[in-house]
């Protein structure tokens, strides 16, 4: 089949036109993907109904729960994990889910569908009280367990680079919804009037010079001493600090203005906070399509080793130059 140039289509076109034609891209295509995408965006619709009247509704602050990492759920965790599930569930494209919020492998019952679903379905969401923007984090794989069987665990561990597709709704100023399927990045903004996502960021590519570092420095008085050298070349170059506490959103600025991100091993997490499967890897895909670089200090983020659904991992991302500068004194000084 004739391959068709993703790259053509105009700024402005539907979300929905862009899946279709992506998907005649792919030989042998059977549109399951392409749903699955459409099922996603669906959920972030609904997700981002929920949020913006968070304010309003009695839906913001904590569920009274914790989460399989034992960490405090907010109501809206719980909400958005409900609606994300629901909508893949229903829309017949997933045979399985991990969650952040489930502590094992959703079974969706739908064992012919051939994809499994990683989510983070509300990341960020300390931030939801004061209205500082959120995001989902998505990353699906083919099963690699036989159609017409229950998924297994293995589905959901074969390493980032297995990835088909990844990627993540902002829920900022305006929502918009970035993703690869490996043909590079774009971003959808969404249009409220439409009630459709618009691509309005084509092709996105990072700056391989970037102007920011975002990291939690209240935990730098643990940080190794590569990393405090590291930092301190970051001001020395006059970087700007921009930090907001919601992966996504910290991702979201440093992809399109360049920059780097850095969530390193700590005391309080000595494996890293972030979760590896539904956090780091589909950063890493999007990263690593924008033309960016992602690593845990030692490795590609992509080539990293995954044992468990919800492990975690240190996450240093963004603009070539500053991944350099900061591999040369991970190579020179202590590891990270
Ligand atoms: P989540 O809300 O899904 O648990 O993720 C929170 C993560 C991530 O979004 C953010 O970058 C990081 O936690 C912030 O951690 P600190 O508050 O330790 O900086
Ligand atoms: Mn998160
Ligand atoms: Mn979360």
């Amino acid at each position: 089949m004739q391959e068709k140039e993703i790259v053509a289509l105009p700024v402005g076109i539907t979300l929905d036109r862009f899946i279709s034609s992506n998907q005649d891209s792919f030989p042998h295509a059977t549109g399951e993907l392409s749903q699955l995408l459409r099922d996603i965006a669906l959920a972030s619709k609904i997700v981002n109904r929920e949020i913006v009247r968070a304010g309003l509704a009695d839906i913001a602050g904590g569920a009274d729960s914790t989460n399989v990492q034992g960490e405090a759920q907010q109501k809206l965790d719980v909400i958005a994990d409900i609606r994300f599930t629901r909508a893949l569930i229903n829309g017949g494209q997933v045979a399985g889910l991990v969650s952040e919020e489930q502590e094992a492998i959703i079974d969706t019952g739908k064992w012919d569908a051939k994809y499994v679903v990683a989510m983070d379905p509300l990341d960020g969401s300390s931030n939801i009280d004061v209205n500082v923007p959120v995001g989902t984090i998505f990353s699906i794989y083919k099963r690699i367990s036989a159609v017409g069987t229950k998924v297994t665990n293995e589905d959901f561990l074969q390493g980032g680079r297995k990835q088909v597709a990844a990627g993540y709704i902002l829920y900022g100023a305006s929502m918009i919804l970035v993703y690869t399927t490996g043909k590079g990045v774009n971003g959808f903004t969404y249009e409220y009037t439409l009630g459709d996502f618009i691509l309005s960021h084509k092709q996105i590519k990072t700056p391989s010079k970037g102007i920011y570092y975002s990291c939690n420095e209240s935990n730098s008085n643990t940080f190794t001493s590569t990393l405090t050298n590291f930092i301190q070349y970051c001001k020395s170059r006059h970087l700007n600090a921009r930090y907001a506490g919601s992966l996504v959103c910290d991702f979201h600025r440093n992809l399109l203005k360049g920059g780097i991100y850095l969530y390193p091993c700590t005391v309080k997490a000595p494996n890293g906070k972030l979760r590896l499967l539904y956090e780091c890897y589909p950063m890493a895909f999007i990263s690593e399509q924008a033309g960016a670089i992602s690593t845990n200090g030692s490795t590609d983020i992509l080539d990293a080793d995954v044992t468990a659904i919800h492990s975690r991992s240190c996450l240093y991302a963004g603009s070539v130059s500053l991944m350099k500068e900061l591999e040369g004194m991970i190579t020179a000084g202590v590891p990270m």
